[in-house]
């Protein structure tokens, strides 16, 4: 099976140029639905999940055209209504379709996600959002049939910021009729970029005191966007420079979506440097122990947390660490112990008592960031691990083996 092959501890050191935001440039590729204008989406990092949601939208009867890193999507003459499973289940993300289609069509069938190693992950507030603006929703076994005349605004409050319930919403609410407030709704920078490109296709969109009011508009227009860059691969690069004592650069960043990570690469004993548009890390001595808690934007990032857990692994002491937003995100713990990390989870509380040093190991991905947070702690472990199951890694990181050889990883794709 393809894995990569990993000689650890040496220190990185160098300059990584960071890809575009995978949790952006999915939902503004789905919003390409919306209009049957042209719409041009840059900087689209080459992942799988990328590949997943281009290929959901053709499925679904745009063409799609990808030169670089841009995304070209314009009318094929009609659009289905109903997606297919196999997109759905490969990636939650697809559903995000489910809105637009029904605020272009007044129909749309498509599958329920599954769950995933991280959660249940239900999708009840998407629903909520929709059977709010006036649609009829069913659900079937595995599939959602949604249908509605025309949407409506409506009042909308979440019990959780969810991200993915805030873009289904705010892309169906901007081709309803008047109004929509969204109470509680995710602001995190990926929302606030698929809101920016809803503003160039003609949505208005106001997000005040927590609360995001769209103004529905009978069509949408075109247009070109470039997504923010990724704060979790940036941060992922941070915390490997951080992780083998090194000193790390990562460019084409905005250093403001990092701030919770950057106090506490500071707080832990990181010495950080930046400029409008990169982010230095240099790591001298054995981190800190600190004691985190995930949480919305702007606290520290759910998807960070595995990659930080590592760096904690081996800190001058105890740490705690608590998942706020996901029920079981800690399920990478098994494997870093087997590292000899000292790990000690019980129920969205893990505490972390520092180890002078891991070692190597033979592990397979579990998830996306879990899967870049074994490739971080094989970085520090000295000798050779090998970490399989790609595909979770290929998901999220544009050419990582890539990225991380250029600034000294002994790290190679074999098979
Ligand atoms: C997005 O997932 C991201 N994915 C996730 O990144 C990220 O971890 C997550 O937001 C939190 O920031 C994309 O943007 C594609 P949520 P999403 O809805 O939208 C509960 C990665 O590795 N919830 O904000 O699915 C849910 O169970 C991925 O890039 C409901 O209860 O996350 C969770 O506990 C992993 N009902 C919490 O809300 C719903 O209808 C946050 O989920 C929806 C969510």
């Amino acid at each position: 099976m393809e894995h990569f092959r990993i000689r650890g501890g040496l220190p990185l050191s160098g300059t990584i140029h960071i890809s575009g935001a995978k949790n952006a440039a999915l939902p503004t590729c789905v919003a390409s639905l919306l209009t049957d204008d042209p719409v041009s989406i840059d900087r689209v990092p080459h992942l799988r999940d990328v590949r997943t949601i281009l290929s959901t939208i053709s499925s679904l009867g745009k063409q799609v055209t990808r030169r670089g890193h841009t995304v070209e999507i314009v009318s094929g003459g009609r659009i289905d209504y109903e997606a297919q499973a196999q997109f759905v289940q490969q990636m939650r993300a697809s559903f995000l379709v489910l809105g637009p289609l029904v605020a272009r069509l007044g129909r749309a069938v498509v599958p329920l996600p599954g769950g995933c190693r991280i959660g249940a992950r239900p999708v009840d507030l998407h629903l909520r959002g929709l059977r709010a603006l006036g649609a009829e929703v069913k659900e079937e076994g595995s599939r959602v049939m949604v249908t509605a005349k025309r949407l409506r605004g409506a009042r909308i409050s979440l019990p959780t910021p969810s991200v993915g319930a805030t873009e289904q919403i705010m892309m169906s609410a901007a081709l309803a009729s008047g109004e929509t407030a969204v109470q509680n709704a995710s602001w995190e920078p990926e929302v606030e970029d698929l809101a920016q490109l809803l503003v160039k296709m003609g949505s208005e969109i106001e997000h005040r005191d927590g609360t995001l009011f769209i103004q529905g508009r009978s069509d949408l227009h075109g247009a070109r966007h470039a997504v923010i860059p990724d704060r979790m691969e940036a941060g992922t690069y941070l915390l490997a420079g951080a992780i083998t004592r090194g000193a790390i650069s990562v460019t084409g960043v905005i250093p403001e979506h990092l701030r919770s990570l950057l106090s506490l690469l500071e707080e832990t004993g990181g010495d950080i440097d930046r400029t409008e548009d990169s982010v230095s890390i240099t790591m001298n001595r054995r981190p800190r122990p600190l004691s985190v808690k995930t949480a919305p934007y702007p606290g520290f990032p759910t998807d960070l947390q595995s990659p930080l857990v590592v760096l904690l692994a081996t800190a001058d002491g105890m740490s705690t660490v608590e998942e706020r937003i996901f029920e079981n995100r800690f399920t990478y713990a098994r494997d870093l112990q087997r590292m000899g990390a000292i790990i000690e989870v019980s129920g969205c509380v893990a505490t972390i008592t520092g180890v002078q040093e891991l070692h190597p190991v033979q592990a397979s991905a579990p998830d996306i960031r879990a899967g870049a947070a074994l490739v971080l702690a094989a970085l520090a472990a000295d000798g050779e691990s090998t970490i399989s199951n790609l595909t979770q890694i290929d998901r999220g990181y544009e050419a990582m083996e890539e990225k991380l050889s250029s600034v000294g990883a002994q790290i190679e794709r074999i098979g």
